[in-house]
């Protein structure tokens, strides 16, 4: 079986793959929203406190387990002893839950890709945002194409597409997103949106804050659900996987920084409000395309490289599940894609409708996308990288000195992993969920 197991053609594709899996919709989709429901400022200082301090044990030991197990998720956890097969379970599971809310994102890209290119005033998309979600047939097969193209890409395999995705797609959206930041700095009014985004008033802290922070920081790295044990999985050579690890919490966190950047400032000149959820960026950014010269090929390329970085990590996503199956259950890559279609397809479909037909149908008091979108990000994510960090720390004894070279940084990683990492993710889950 080992010899059938698909490896990286050069560290440099899992560097650029696990980049792309990293960055995504959680940075340029996600990440302005959730700020802007957290308080702004005050929400970016705890995220970057966690992203800087504990996210790297986590991130740096998924890559490790994965490397060293040679195993997809259960595999991997079931490798170190038998009965820590459930916590590898975990992991497809949350890939699948993820998925069904990310791939709806995914569609509305789809969906403002042709939009662009129509001849509606891009003034007009803000308000267009509504319709699109509401209209449940056009939203759920946007979401099943978007789904479709990621199985597409998953199917032919872990090399093939990343790389150009990755190489050409992801430098070109970083030089889109500069222009969009000139741009939106200029607007009467910006300074607000820095103010909002970098001077924190620290009278909004609260414990939930902590916990969405957190929530966020393991999503936009794509941590706890076993998307990079399993890339790591696939690393042949025997190479660091150090400057990887810093290499994905660097673009990731430009990338964040970059959409905030162009968003709030924004937000505020348009005056909208920055916690208006998760339609946030799909209402503000047309908003700046209106003010551009040729705005609507802006917006084209913009959605169409958003799109890239969309699929770049849906592929990351579904390689969780996939895996699992192909070497579980011995099925064939085919097959088993075909199996995860349509098992993220009947759970995307209900959280499509959640903003149309299924508007009152709520789960713990939320909308089945919400209630997808939290469970994942702020309980079940967190809870895999405890897992992850106990288990790896004290069974399967990852030790820092056989990783880094510096003895304290390699000193400092073991403490973190066995025991300062695996307190603050229990405290903040207890005291975001009390
Ligand atoms: N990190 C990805 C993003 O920011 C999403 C993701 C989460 C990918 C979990 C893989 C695993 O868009």
């Amino acid at each position: 079986m080992e010899e059938n197991r698909p490896s990286w053609s050069s560290r440099l594709t899992f560097i650029l793959a696990a980049v792309g899996s990293a960055v995504g919709l959680g940075n340029i989709w996600r990440f302005p929203y959730i700020m802007g429901q957290n308080g702004g400022a005050v929400f970016l200082v705890v995220y970057l406190l966690l992203i800087l301090t504990i996210c790297f044990v986590p991130l740096f030991a998924e890559l490790a387990m994965g490397k060293i197990t040679k195993k997809e998720c259960i595999g991997a956890f079931e490798s170190v002893n038998p009965k820590f097969k459930i916590f590898g379970f975990l992991n497809p599971l949350t890939g699948i839950l993820v998925a069904s809310f990310y791939f709806i994102v995914g569609g509305w890209i789809i969906d403002y890709i042709f939009l662009s290119l129509t001849n509606i005033k891009i003034e007009d998309y803000g308000s267009y945002f509504v319709t699109l979600i509401q209209d449940s047939v056009s939203a759920c097969v946007f979401t099943l194409v978007f789904l479709l193209i990621c199985i597409i890409f998953a199917a032919r395999g872990i090399k093939k597409g990343i790389e150009f995705a990755n190489n050409v797609l992801m430098p070109l959206f970083a030089v889109i997103l500069l222009g969009l930041i000139v741009f939106s700095l200029n607007l009467p009014n910006a300074h607000e949106g820095l103010i909002y985004m970098f001077k924190p008033d620290f009278s909004k802290v609260n414990a939930h804050m902590f916990l969405a922070a957190l929530g966020q920081a393991l999503f936009t790295l794509s941590i706890g659900m076993g998307a990079l044990l399993t890339y790591g999985s696939y690393i042949r050579e025997d190479k660091s996987i150090l400057k990887s690890t810093y290499t994905i919490i660097f673009s990731d966190t430009l990338f964040a920084l970059m959409a905030g950047i162009m968003i709030f400032p924004a937000i505020f000149s348009f005056g909208l409000e920055p916690n208006s959820g998760a339609g946030l960026v799909f209402i503000t950014i047309p908003q700046i395309f209106a003010q551009i010269p040729y705005g609507n090929i802006v917006s084209a390329a913009f959605f169409v490289l958003l799109f890239a970085a969309a699929v770049t990590s849906g592929i990351s996503i579904i390689e969780v599940p996939i895996a699992s199956m192909v070497e579980r259950l011995k099925l064939t890559r085919t097959k088993a894609c075909a199996a995860v279609f349509s098992i993220i397809a009947l759970i995307s479909i209900p959280a499509t409708l959640s903003f149309g037909q299924l508007e009152n149908f709520k789960l713990c008091g939320k909308t089945v996308f919400d209630f997808l979108d939290f469970t994942t990000s702020s309980i079940l994510m967190p809870l895999n990288a405890l897992f992850l960090c106990l288990i790896a720390g004290w069974f399967l004894k990852i030790k820092g000195e056989h990783f880094i070279q510096n003895k304290f940084f390699a000193f400092l990683f073991d403490i973190g992993l066995k025991y300062v990492v695996p307190i603050i993710l229990v405290a903040l889950l207890y005291v975001g969920l009390k």
